[in-house]
């Protein structure tokens, strides 16, 4: 069975497979990868609609989409009406194409400022939120939130028709309270009648790890499209798997140690050039260590690589480790 496109606004996306939104994890080069290896779309790193960080070296970073494949989107977090339509005019200006809306986030920091997923607590302010967002933009906005605040609050889809009302273009829903945090299994009944009553895009996120997860979570929920988070951590080719299993029925095979070293470090060289020598070094840290788990002696080389400093050793030392993974499999084979 093919997988149908998602609609985004006037952005007809490649397919349906979109990279999630990950503080720490999505800044441009992890999306600009995850793009090239299969993701239709790559949400950024949220932005706060607290003006006085804009002018921080982590916030002009993150505003930063030079050679960004299209659509750009951005995600804002905040809990003040007029603070966020700022924040989003503000971050269109600099190249956003689609702004994303962050009540899903369960992140301390957001939540004590009552922004995130705390914001579902408060279904007017919900609305005055988007609507004042989505008056202060031509572009198109989209919201992500969780199923609820707790178990017992479970608001998801009265918050869908708050934001389909209020003019938001898709809504990308992970399967989990607030209160649950990233326990339990996601539960994907909420998502199903989101579905059910609205009529824009829903995107279904929550522990989507494999090409078989994905087109099970896409039939039992109905849902346009799925978003994929820490499954992409180290593997971002995932994306290139799930299209090719949605779109054939089929398994890819895994990459091949040759490939994998190529891309992870096509990946760490845009990171020392996006953060520069000592934080691209210190960044890159915990994608080596992500792509390299699973693999033999993977813990051993995780904590000598931890404690390299600069770019030229790193890389020196992954070429080492899939040296040896290469060998192991060749022994094997
Ligand atoms: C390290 C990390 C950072 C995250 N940062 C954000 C964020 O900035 N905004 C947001 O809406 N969600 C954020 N999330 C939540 C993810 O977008 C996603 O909803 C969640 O990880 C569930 O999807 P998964 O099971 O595919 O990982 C973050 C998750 C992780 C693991």
């Amino acid at each position: 069975m093919s997988s149908a496109v998602l609609k985004i606004g006037p952005y007809a996306l490649p397919n349906n497979l979109v990279l999630a939104p990950m503080a720490g994890v999505t800044d441009r080069p992890f999306r600009q990868l995850c793009r090239r290896l299969g993701a239709g779309l790559a949400v950024s790193e949220m932005v706060s609609s607290n003006s006085a960080l804009w002018g921080s070296r982590q916030t002009l970073r993150r505003m930063d989409h030079a050679g960004e494949p299209e659509p750009v989107s951005i995600q804002i977090a905040g809990a003040d009406p007029a603070m966020m339509a700022e924040a989003a005019r503000f971050n269109v200006e600099r190249g956003a194409q689609i702004i994303d809306i962050n009540m899903g986030c369960p992140a301390r920091k957001v939540c004590n400022v009552m922004a995130g997923s705390a914001l579902l607590r408060d279904e007017a302010l919900v609305g005055r939120i988007l609507d004042a967002v989505v008056a202060a933009v031509d572009v198109p906005v989209t919201l992500k939130i969780r199923t609820g605040w707790d178990p017992q609050h479970r608001n998801a889809v009265s918050v869908a028709r708050i934001a389909e009302q209020a003019g938001v273009q898709a809504l990308a829903v992970h399967g989990r309270t607030r209160a649950c945090g990233y326990r339990g299994e996601a539960e994907y009944k909420t998502i199903r009648r989101i579905k059910e009553t609205v009529a824009i895009p829903v995107i279904a996120n929550g522990d989507i790890g494999s090409p078989q997860k994905a087109r099970e979570v896409l039939d039992c929920t109905g849902a346009d499209a799925v978003m994929i988070g820490r499954a992409a951590q180290g593997r971002p080719w995932i994306f290139r798997e799930m299209q090719h299993y949605l779109s054939t029925g089929k398994l890819l095979p895994e990459p091949e140690v040759e490939e994998i070293r190529k891309i992870m470090k096509h990946h760490l060289q845009n990171l020392y050039d996006f953060y520069g020598e000592y934080t691209g070094v210190r960044v890159a840290r915990k994608h080596i260590a992500w792509y390299s788990k699973g693999h033999r002696d993977g813990a051993a080389f995780r904590q000598q690589v931890n404690r390299v400093e600069t770019s030229a050793e790193q890389l020196r030392m992954v070429d080492a480790f899939f040296d040896s993974v290469a060998e192991t499999r060749g022994l094997a084979a």
